[in-house]
């Protein structure tokens, strides 16, 4: 066959790409990781906490069995770096995106990229936003999450009967994480009330998000900003809640109240709420320091994130059950909203062993 200089020289920059690409290590995991119905690329902020370790497992799980290839990738909380990460994704090709944001703002250039490629996205569990290119977003009630949190610390103190005052502190999740402000308007619904009446006492002062946030979720700056709280206001006074929005937080708040004698039988240690239900933190409730988590289960999320994708690269219409709630400056993202459940030592057995989510050898 006769060939002409164009198709010549489309053949040998044809052949320096994919060179280029092997080398570095692109065209080879894609390719072997592609399944009939094409590859999806999956983001996710950081191996350091169990959940996301869980969430990717899911989803690799789930994409392979739907006949999809996956190329999943954790950026350890490095933003810069889960953007590149999200390029390569798209230089390389993938039919669809799922992110989990690390910071929610700052994904706005690279999600036009993958719009002009026709490449979907769906946002996970963390709202992506400033960007109309976000398709869906498969999460959990987030406002929920808050109010489980609040209701919980509201029983266990038995607000509505006692007169108190208690003490309570505040803890946020990270300031660029969208689910944060949920979570803590779902508490601040159920326990500004009793701060306004003074049943509870924030002998701080620090109530507002712009206090009391976490950057990046750090168990280890809750655990100094939880040092400061303690020498500061309660070196008399003891502390009867802490409202912590994730389990990693908890552990860290733990940690700081374990070191000035927080955990005996003269000073028992606050009700302490929490959200993932991580192995560290189901541990920590049975042993009696941490109270209560949040379990939102990965498996059910995993799951509605795959079939959304599925959907969508099908040209079908996902299911969701939420048109209003996730306003993202751009647009309103049609989401599917899984109900998350308050787990504590009474029912972490049904809701976490019994279901398989985990063995009882994990957890003694
Ligand atoms: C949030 C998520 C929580 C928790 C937290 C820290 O976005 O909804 O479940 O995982 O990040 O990782």
């Amino acid at each position: 066959m006769k060939r002409t200089p164009a198709a010549v020289l489309a053949a040998a920059l044809a052949a320096v790409m994919a060179l280029a690409l092997t080398a570095c290590g692109g065209v080879g995991d894609a390719a072997n990781q592609g399944g009939e119905n094409g590859t999806v690329g999956i983001a996710m902020p950081t191996k350091s906490s169990d959940r996301w370790v869980a969430d990717g497992r899911n989803m690799v799980k789930l994409f392979k069995e739907a006949g999809y290839g996956t190329d999943l990738q954790y950026a350890e909380d490095v933003v810069e770096d889960q953007v590149a990460q999200i390029e390569n994704m798209i230089t390389r090709g993938v039919d669809a995106l799922v992110i989990a944001a690390i910071d929610g703002e700052a994904l706005t250039d690279v999600l036009q990229m993958a719009a002009d490629s026709d490449i979907p996205v769906i946002a996970y569990d963390r709202l992506i936003n400033g960007s109309e290119h976000v398709d869906y977003y498969a999460t959990f009630d987030n406002f929920q999450v808050g109010v489980l949190q609040a209701t919980y610390i509201e029983k266990t103190l038995n607000l509505k009967e006692e007169e108190g005052p208690f003490t309570i502190e505040l803890f946020g999740g990270s300031p660029d994480d969208n689910n944060a402000y949920f979570f803590y308007d779902g508490a601040m619904s159920v326990l500004q009330p009793y701060i306004d009446e003074g049943k509870l006492q924030v002998r701080s002062g620090q109530t507002e998000m712009d206090r009391i946030a976490t950057m990046r979720w750090s168990g280890a700056k809750a655990q100094s900003r939880m040092d400061n709280l303690l020498s500061s206001h309660y070196s008399s006074e003891q502390l009867d809640a802490v409202l912590s929005p994730y389990d990693g937080i908890s552990i860290g708040v733990l940690s700081s109240l374990k070191a000035v004698g927080y955990g005996t039988e003269e000073r028992p240690l606050p009700v302490i709420t929490g959200q993932d239900a991580e192995l560290a933190s189901v541990k920590s409730i049975i042993a009696g320091e941490q109270t209560q988590t949040v379990f939102k289960d990965t498996r059910k999320l995993a799951e509605v994130a795959v079939d959304m994708t599925d959907a969508v690269l099908k040209g079908e219409k996902p299911e969701v059950n939420d048109t209003e709630s996730y306003d993202n400056g751009k647009k309103v993202v049609p989401a599917y909203l899984l109900e998350p459940v308050s787990v504590d030592e009474d029912n972490y057995q049904e809701v976490l062993i019994d279901s398989g989510y985990y063995s009882e050898s994990e957890l003694s």
